[in-house]
């Protein structure tokens, strides 16, 4: 069974069928209305289970419509309101819901819920977001990539500001696709050193860069995420922002890059904290490209999952 949980946990051949699946699913829609269904109706008779135990707009929208547009049927289900929020096991909310779907997708807090509702579903589980990785959002940030500047093997990627869990799968990401990353941001905040190590024994170059200027020097793609992410506590604002001020990607920080250098976000930003305005809408950002992506390549992965 194809669960997809971690990109670091799916083979780099799987991870380069689905970007290149993707890319056909989204050409085959192009200048089509968003509530067409597509040509190929691959979950047809399909039912997907989305559950949220922390807020989205993107995550939820893209899965939701992704199912449709292939034929499916899809339940948004927030963790709060199922019995999972209430008590009942993680392992029997997986057992029961497999006996009903098809397809589950989770984002939720603690990677251990994600972990074991794989272990106990007898369906695939896609992992949608946890405290500690985002797997979606960066297969659809590596096939933004590659739309606009071809193979990212071998580039530089830099991302700036807190190491959190978007940042985590990218680590994840430049080992399995082979691209060389480098973090700015206050040694507090650096990625697990696991993730670190990780894609350096993958053969890639993972450098840390506490000058945020010198960090860009060379970057074809520059990144960053918001400062106080989901599971962090609120207390903890002024803090992180006094600790990250100095990483905000703006129009100087742009200029170090490489002349392409394009900019990525995962939404939601926080204008005017860890990006400024002009770089989110200048000619730079592809942020709602990426956005989009998500759509296209979570219905990739669905497919990979169901091996359909
Ligand atoms: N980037 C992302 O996962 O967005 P949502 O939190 O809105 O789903």
């Amino acid at each position: 069974m194809n669960h997809f949980l971690d990109i670091h946990k799916t083979k780099p051949d799987a991870l380069r069928n689905i970007i290149d699946n993707a890319r056909l699913i989204k050409n085959a829609r192009a200048g089509r209305p968003k509530g067409a269904l597509d040509d190929e109706q691959a979950l047809t008779g399909h039912v997907v289970a989305l559950i949220f135990e922390k807020p989205s707009t993107r995550t939820r929208v893209s899965f939701d419509v992704g199912v449709r547009q292939m034929g499916g049927q899809s339940m948004v289900l927030s963790g709060s309101d199922m019995q999972l929020g209430h008590g009942e096991t993680i392992a029997d909310t997986a057992r029961v819901l497999s006996r009903f779907v098809d397809l589950i997708m989770i984002r939720t807090f603690d990677e251990s819920v994600l972990h074991e509702m794989a272990e106990f579903a007898t369906v695939p589980v896609i992992n949608g977001l946890t405290d500690r990785t985002h797997p979606c959002q960066i297969m659809a940030d590596v096939m933004t990539f590659e739309e606009h500047r071809g193979p990212i093997a071998g580039k530089k990627v830099v991302w700036t500001g807190d190491g959190n869990n978007v940042c985590a799968s990218f680590l994840h990401a430049a080992a399995q696709f082979g691209f060389d990353l480098t973090f700015t941001g206050p040694v507090q905040l650096d990625p697990e050193m696991e993730f670190v190590g990780l894609a350096r024994n993958a053969g890639v170059s993972v450098q840390i860069e506490r000058d945020p200027i010198k960090a860009v020097d060379g970057a074809d793609l520059v990144v960053t995420d918001t400062w106080v992410s989901m599971h962090d506590a609120q207390s903890s604002r002024e803090r992180r922002h006094n600790m990250l001020r100095q990483y905000q990607v703006n129009d100087e920080l742009m200029r170090h890059a490489k002349p392409d250098a394009l900019f990525m976000h995962c939404l939601p930003a926080h204008r005017g904290e860890e990006v400024t305005s002009e770089i989110m809408d200048g000619p730079k950002s592809v942020i709602f490209d990426e956005a989009e992506n998500r759509l296209h390549a979570q219905k990739a992965i669905m497919r990979w999952c169901l091996d359909i």
